[in-house]
């Protein structure tokens, strides 16, 4: 146990210091000048200050205060060593944050018993301290688990939908990352970043729903197909709708809006502008970038330059402006992604 003791009178300063010393584990540094004691308490972190009221500089009551002004030290046990007629300068000091009291001339039989109760206050704290720590970490710890159980049940669910569809796990991978790329350049949170991550790729879990000879179909939908193939947003939303996870929760508003277009062409609810959820004109853009740059059972991939050209001519029609200036911007996150996750499927 660190004990700073702070007092001009060099007899005072002696005294204390033996008294301390003589406790194996107690150990005394004892200053004369209370400004470099109040710097060194502040620096280092004693367990137990000893400071005596009156001094040239800097007195007792000011020394308490600067040291409770710093949070830090604000639980560290103080005792005053004042005269037995100073009543008024400890109420002072009780205000300032002394814990107790030293009455001058110091003692030995006084001096040991509150000391002790003063260390045993301190270790009190830190035992509680530590605990807490403890605990903290359990909580984070057991957090971070459930956080990975839940990303793992999401990928899970994606991959679900992929065996359903000619679209490839390639393809959720480069548009989740895409969509957060996007997500990331407006400036939104970095839990929203997070979370559209891994809500993305969830987009066509509807496609489940939709009957093989459609979905695996080589040739033109007929129209009474295409009715049906456009079921899909309202079936993917129906299946995540509801969930008590936020990237759930996410996902469902992807599945659902994912199909929209910016000025109100898309389905399956025809909605415009900012009345289509931010996720879904992210996850549109993403969507269809990742979509026409990969090759498909019915066409090549398209080069980047034609992609590029397509998403700058929906800009403001299918697209959100902002979403399409966001993935553009960013082109050498996008080549890292495709090069990461692999262009050629
Ligand atoms: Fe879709
Ligand atoms: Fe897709």
């Amino acid at each position: 146990m660190k004990i700073a003791i702070v007092d001009d009178t060099p007899l005072n300063l002696v005294l204390m210091e033996k008294l301390v010393g003589h406790h194996p584990g107690w150990t005394p540094l004892p200053f004369s000048l209370p400004e470099q004691a109040l710097a060194w308490c502040l620096a280092n972190e004693p367990d137990l200050i000893i400071v005596d009221y009156m001094m040239p500089g800097l007195d007792g009551l000011s020394f308490i205060r600067r040291v409770r002004a710093e949070h830090a030290r604000d639980d560290v046990p103080i005792l005053m060593v004042t005269a037995s007629d100073e009543r008024k300068i400890r109420y002072d000091a009780l205000e300032a944050g002394a814990n107790d009291f030293l009455i001058k001339p110091i003692d030995a039989h006084e001096f040991n018993p509150r000391v002790r109760n003063m260390l045993m206050l301190r270790e009190a704290h830190l035992a509680t301290r530590q605990r807490a720590e403890v605990l903290a970490d359990e909580v984070r710890r057991a957090t971070a688990e459930i956080q990975a159980r839940e990303r793992e049940t999401v990928t899970r669910l994606a991959r679900a939908a992929e065996f359903r569809d000619p679209e490839t796990g390639a393809h959720i991978l480069r548009m989740g990352h895409y969509s957060a790329l996007i997500a990331r350049h407006l400036g939104l949170h970095r839990d929203y970043v997070d979370a559209i991550l891994l809500a993305a790729p969830m987009h066509d879990v509807g496609k489940l729903g939709i009957p093989d000879y459609i979905l695996l179909k080589a040739g033109r939908l007929t129209p009474e197909e295409t009715t049906i193939m456009r079921r899909h947003p309202v079936i993917g939303y129906d299946i995540l709708k509801g969930s008590g996870s936020a990237i759930i929760q996410l996902g469902a508003s992807i599945a659902l809006s994912h199909h929209e277009k910016f000025d109100g062409s898309g389905y399956p609810r025809g909605r415009a502008g900012t009345d289509i959820p931010l996720e879904g004109r992210i996850v549109a853009v993403a969507d269809v970038f990742d979509a026409l740059t990969s090759p498909r059972p019915y066409k090549p991939a398209w080069p980047l330059e034609r992609a590029v050209a397509w998403l700058k001519e929906g800009r403001g029609g299918h697209f959100e402006p902002a979403c399409v200036d966001a993935l553009l911007a960013n082109w050498d996150e996008v080549l890292a992604i495709r090069e990461r996750f692999g262009a050629e499927n």
